[in-house]
């Protein structure tokens, strides 16, 4: 079957407040708007993403006039330094605690903004206008922000919902074909949560996805959001349902780490994350289906993504050493100190959350 003709789809997430999730290539038009009555707005921009698509910014006189901050994109934007500077910024442009941050940009730059919105005045509203399918998909969805420490990727951040989300999908086209792979790492894992329908659409649209159909991307975008709206919704705060979209993400994370962060674009180490949860889910006996691994890493093939962590290491010239891993995975900030907790993929639409393995078990994987 064909992907549907492309027009926007809106999803709401029925938090407390609820909000929207504009998704389609007429989103873009549609921030100013989701501003509300702010009393003044304050925008926080990717450099690369404003020099492609600023105009289109522009084209809504409340954000022309908006005072902005250009900020590098990717992981420089997730430290105490550049907080400082966005929080600097919100002060200068006088946002007061009626006003309203709007991100322009990815994963990264919404993390950042959504968390300089939440301690800004002890919070403000934010608007996200994700650029990157990552940011899309994920990122922009749910309220998570944060910055990276020393020790570990997100590990000081927020919930902090936002106002709401504006998912233009013409945006992809620009994409470097890094990003595009790095989002459909986290739209696999996502089709796999949502189950058998979404998975089977994702297969069969997966080569007009590389070939960033804009049809194609719309429809993957909302099936997307509407599965994390639904778990959102459910479990804003992670305290059970939603720990199910860390799927692929304690071995993701550890790849990153070692890796060294920017490295490897997050998609793509959950992308290596799911084939590891897959290898632990057929090792433990938690996999219900025996067709599942095979076909979850014949996807991830088909969209140009790592199926194993010994593919990955080929690509990079890196060692990610089995031990350098297992250290990484020790630091995760989703298990107890020392003991990682992993979700593990039974069967289309099932997982297995807060498997804990041994380390032997875990050296064994990641071998
Ligand atoms: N990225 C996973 C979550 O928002 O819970």
């Amino acid at each position: 079957m064909e992907p549907r003709a492309a027009a926007d789809e809106v999803v709401e997430v029925a938090t407390s407040p609820p909000y929207l999730v504009r998704v389609g290539p007429g989103a873009l038009a549609h921030v100013s708007a989701a501003c509300g009555s702010a009393s003044g707005v304050a925008l926080l921009v990717d450099q690369r993403v404003e020099s492609l698509h600023g105009a289109l910014l522009d084209a809504q006189p409340r954000l022309r006039a908006a005072p902005r901050l250009s900020l590098e994109g990717g992981e420089a934007a997730k430290t105490f330094g550049v907080l400082e500077r966005a929080l600097d910024f919100l002060t200068d442009a006088g946002l007061d605690r009626q006003g309203c941050v709007v991100t322009f940009g990815g994963g990264s730059l919404g993390d950042l903004g959504g968390l300089a919105a939440s301690l800004y005045k002890r919070g403000v509203a934010v608007v996200h206008a994700p650029t990157t399918l990552l940011a899309q998909v994920d990122a922009s969805v749910g309220g998570k922000t944060a910055i990276n420490l020393r020790g570990g990727k997100n590990l000081a951040g927020t919930f902090h919902q936002p106002r709401a989300v504006c998912a233009d999908t013409t945006l992809l086209a620009t994409l470097d074909p890094d990003e595009l792979r790095s989002g459909l790492g986290e739209v696999v894992k996502t089709a796999m949560l949502a189950g058998e329908a979404t998975l089977a659409r994702l297969e069969v649209l997966a080569p007009a996805l590389g070939r960033r159909d804009a049809a194609a991307l719309t429809e993957l975008v909302a099936a997307c959001v509407r599965h994390k709206a639904r778990v959102v919704a459910q479990d804003p705060l992670e305290r059970g349902l939603r720990r199910s979209l860390n799927l692929g993400h304690t071995f993701g994370h550890a790849i990153e780490s070692v890796a060294g962060y920017g490295r490897v674009p997050h998609g793509v180490a959950v992308a290596v994350g799911l084939s590891l949860a897959l290898r632990a889910a057929e090792s433990l006996g938690l996999c219900s289906d025996p067709d599942y691994p095979g076909r979850i890493r014949a996807l991830l093939q088909a969209l140009g993504l790592c199926s194993s962590l010994q593919e990955l290491r080929r690509e990079l010239g890196q060692p990610l050493s089995g031990g350098d891993l297992l250290a990484a995975m020790a630091h995760d900030k989703k298990g107890a100190v020392g003991a990682p907790e992993l979700v593990v993929p039974a069967a289309p639409g099932s997982v297995e959350p807060g498997v804990r393995a041994t380390a032997e078990q875990l050296s064994s994987w990641l071998a």
